[in-house]
């Protein structure tokens, strides 16, 4: 993709963060502004920025933004608060929290400057603030090549692959986690072929999945997400890989829904289901998936999506966007350090510690 799923735009304290709206693909290419937290906040909460790495860079910027034209006295104030409102946009992606926590570290490492009252000093520590959300940015662009490079070893020459969801560079800063795995195998000589699940009720599948896999060449066929067991039944598939949200200590997984019910279908059919994510996308806080948090969104979003009803007014809707795949049902997961099979804790504690945090 020529074009930038975020970028920063101008200097450190008048710049601004440029998205992809992500709500308008595939129809239409367009971009949007965030001048204020408020727009960060808006454009997660709505999608227009999404996927569990982009959600934790558009934070980090975020939090710039929110501090840009702020007075010395009401400086460490106004942070906490844009650290805290950001944090609420949207619960299940680890990133958001990890990106958000990068930042106050690296704003802790700098406050005690405020106490000099130079007048230099807001200028100093917005230029710390985004020399970090840069390199959580550019890190991730890194990450991506490197999951992508550990995860083509899974992929043979031939081979087709059920993905759900978007794991893509739309994404992410750069190639994706899922998706990044098979462009790595595209560009070494592998010929692959990919079902792309819809992925109801935002059909980040069939708009977003699809699309990034046909800008870049790579065969694709779009099916409903309740078509994925059937697929596999006619031995049309030899592999699963999806992104993740967040992953317990013990490997459990949350993803967008509707991954636990693949991951079911591809235990019983014998086909490898791989999770390919960041070394941030890690909770080593949590014993293990019950206690990640899962987003509930609204009804519109089943009964009403993309603005024609489809379910009478009134009707009762459960919307939860992300389950929990155990991490039993899971052959290995990706990551920029390498690859974790057995899924288990000890695995898990050996590749990634909480240094990171
Ligand atoms: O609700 P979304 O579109 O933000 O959900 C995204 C996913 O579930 C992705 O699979 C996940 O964030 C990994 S993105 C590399």
């Amino acid at each position: 993709m020529s074009i930038e799923t975020l970028s920063w735009v101008g200097g450190v304290s008048d710049g601004f963060l440029r998205l992809i709206d992500q709500t308008l693909l595939p129809l239409r290419l367009c971009m949007i502004d965030c001048r204020s937290t408020e727009s960060v906040w808006e454009a997660i909460k709505q999608l227009r920025v999404r996927g569990a790495p982009a959600i934790g860079i558009a934070a980090a910027y975020g939090m710039v933004i929110g501090v840009q034209n702020v007075g010395l006295n009401l400086f460490e104030k106004r942070f906490y608060n844009v650290a805290q409102y950001l944090a609420s946009s949207r619960p299940t992606a680890v990133n958001l929290f990890w990106a958000i926590d990068r930042m106050k570290r690296r704003f802790e490492s700098v406050k005690p400057m405020l106490s000099s009252g130079g007048s230099d000093v807001i200028v100093q520590i917005l230029d710390e603030l985004f020399s970090e959300a840069r390199k959580i940015h550019e890190e991730d662009r890194a990450i991506c090549r490197a999951i992508g490079n550990y995860g083509q070893s899974i992929i043979k020459n031939g081979d087709t692959f059920i993905t759900h969801c978007n794991a893509g560079g739309l994404a992410t800063a750069d190639y994706g986690t899922a998706l990044a795995v098979f462009f790595t195998a595209v560009e070494g000589g592998k010929k692959i072929s990919v079902y792309a699940d819809e992925t109801r009720p935002l059909l980040q599948g069939a708009r977003l999945t699809a699309w990034e896999l046909m800008e870049r060449g790579i065969n694709v066929t779009l099916i409903c997400d309740s078509m994925a067991a059937m697929v596999m039944r006619q031995g049309k598939v030899n592999g699963v890989i999806v992104g993740a949200d967040r992953i317990a200590a013990n490997g459990d997984t949350a993803n967008k829904i509707g991954t636990y019910g693949l991951a079911i279908s591809a235990y019983v059919h014998g086909i490898p289901f791989y999770v390919a994510a960041p070394s941030s996308t890690f909770d080593l806080a949590l014993a293990d998936g019950a206690g990640i948090p899962i987003e509930e969104r609204g009804a519109d979003e089943i009964c009403c999506s993309f603005g024609v009803r489809t379910a009478p007014e009134g009707v009762a809707v459960y919307n939860p966007a992300f389950d929990v795949t155990p991490a039993k049902f899971i052959n290995s997961i990706i990551t920029e350090r390498g690859i974790i099979t057995p899924v288990n804790k000890e695995n898990i504690e050996k590749l990634i510690t909480n240094t990171n945090r």
